[in-house]
């Protein structure tokens, strides 16, 4: 049997559109490798959200060539975010010749066809199509998920957003509603296979059914609809832009059960003259406000976020409303990133670019205030008692999630179930886990 080993980067969305690339290998006969070294076509999921990752890419898929040279057959594909860049496909070509099929972002579903083409000429490939926009297509390409317990649906695909420093926009084009009765069917029979946390994903679920394409259903009203599906389950979704969160949304978050009281929502910065030149359309106060509203309306609740730091102009008292502003709203988690130009984006033309010394300077001090942060509220939840879903386990002790997706361990003192949520007393914080007991 031929088999096949994906790479993937970036964000749920990649790790999802994954589970759909094995879909279609597996319906054309593949199984999964366990190593890139056993497998008979290699795939990359690529991101190109920041450097770094591209960077990381490159790397990777320099690194095979041994491989491919040892095994003449060996397919390799690149797909994803930075494949989709104008002209990557070409500068990808030239610098890794053993490349044999490029496709973008959103002609994932063609794969199978593409795979074909190319078995049957064995010429390379690129099927990267410019300003291709999703089409619903792919919402009925099977999956094979990586885990049973946890599922990722897409509600919507695309950004408008337009942030001065982000790619996606470009790369993922126009945002894009699925029908609600879609992604009800979809969630359906994913509780009727036994999953217990749904995750709804788009770059920016607020704006759900904003585009005209659903029958007039916002985001509150598909929220609410899944969380009063029967069964024993979790509902979370990811991202939230700040300014479309609504105070119906935040309703519905506060009065169903079976929405995990978590939220990310990024802020990016703190100083509103680099709020706005980075397009976020909120200030530092609206934003304060939204927090205030929610930690009213759920007291419990665990917010995580996204900064940059080095922003083009961010001055030294820019970054300190920055850590300012982290202080105040104490997050349990906080994804932090230096600022990094990418192509074709508004902030790439901006002249007052940061010195590198700086960005690093700023990332260094502002993941030590938050890992001081997030401890802090960690050793607060000793006493607490949190609901958990117990995901693995061995011979000592049971493993699971808390909803903010902290890992939770529990010695076996009696026999519980993987897979079910229960009831757990915070007993200790160490080493980056909580430790609990049965309630
Ligand atoms: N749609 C989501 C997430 C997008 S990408 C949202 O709007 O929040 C995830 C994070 O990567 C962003 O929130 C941002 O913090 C970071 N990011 C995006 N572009 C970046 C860039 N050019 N340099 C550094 N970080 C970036
Ligand atoms: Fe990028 Fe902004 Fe869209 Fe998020 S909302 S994907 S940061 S443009
Ligand atoms: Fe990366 Fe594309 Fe996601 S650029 S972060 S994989 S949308």
């Amino acid at each position: 049997m031929k088999k096949y080993f994906i790479y993937t980067y970036g964000c749920q969305m990649n790790v999802h559109e994954t589970e759909k690339l094995a879909g279609i290998l597996e319906e054309k006969g593949y199984s999964k490798a366990e190593n890139a070294t056993d497998a008979d076509i290699i795939v990359f999921n690529t991101c190109c959200i920041r450097e770094s990752a591209e960077q990381k890419i490159l790397g990777n898929i320099g690194a095979i060539k041994p491989i491919k040279k040892a095994k003449k057959d060996l397919i390799v594909a690149v797909c994803g975010c930075m494949a989709q860049q104008k002209d990557m496909a070409a500068t990808l070509r030239k610098k890794f010749p053993f490349i044999n099929i490029v496709f973008g972002a959103n002609n994932i579903e063609y794969f199978g066809e593409y795979l074909d083409t190319y078995l049957s000429q064995r010429k390379f490939l690129n099927k990267v199509e410019a300003d291709k926009q999703y089409s619903e297509n792919i919402a009925s390409v099977s999956c094979v998920r990586d885990n049973a317990l946890y599922a990722y649906v897409n509600i919507m695909y695309g950004c408008n957003n337009f942030c001065t420093y982000c790619i996606v926009p470009y790369v993922r084009g126009r945002e894009k509603s699925r029908a609600p009765e879609a992604i009800y069917q979809e969630v359906k029979n994913l509780l009727a296979m036994g999953y217990k946390v749904i995750t709804l994903l788009g770059q920016n679920v607020n704006s759900y059914g904003l585009d005209g394409n659903t029958d007039g259903t916002n985001f509150a009203k598909l929220l609410e609809t899944i969380a009063n599906f029967d069964g024993d389950f979790e509902l979370r979704f990811m991202t939230s832009h700040p300014k479309d969160l609504s105070d119906e949304v935040i309703e519905v978050m506060a009065k169903c059960p079976k929405i995990s009281k978590t939220l990310h929502l990024p802020v990016q910065a703190g100083s509103n003259k680099t709020l706005k030149a980075m397009n976020r359309s909120y200030t530092k106060e609206a934003y304060l406000n939204l927090i205030e509203k929610i930690r009213e309306k759920m007291p419990e609740i665990t917010l995580s976020t996204d900064i940059i730091v080095g922003f083009p102009g961010e001055t030294d008292e820019d970054y300190q409303q920055t850590v300012d502003l982290i202080k105040q709203v104490r997050y349990h988690n906080a994804f932090i990133f230096m600022y990094s130009k990418r192509k074709g984006t508004i902030a790439e033309k901006m002249e007052n670019q940061v010195p590198i010394a700086v960005k690093r300077e700023r990332i260094h001090n502002l993941l030590e205030i938050q890992h001081e942060i997030s401890e802090q509220l960690f050793k607060e939840m000793i006493g607490k008692t949190i609901r958990v879903l117990l995901d693995t386990e061995n011979t000592k002790e049971y493993i699971g999630k808390a909803q903010c997706g902290k890992v939770v361990k529990i010695a076996k003192e009696k026999p519980l179930k993987v897979g079910n949520f229960y009831d757990i007393d915070i007993i200790e914080y160490n080493k980056g886990n909580l430790i609990g007991r049965i309630n």
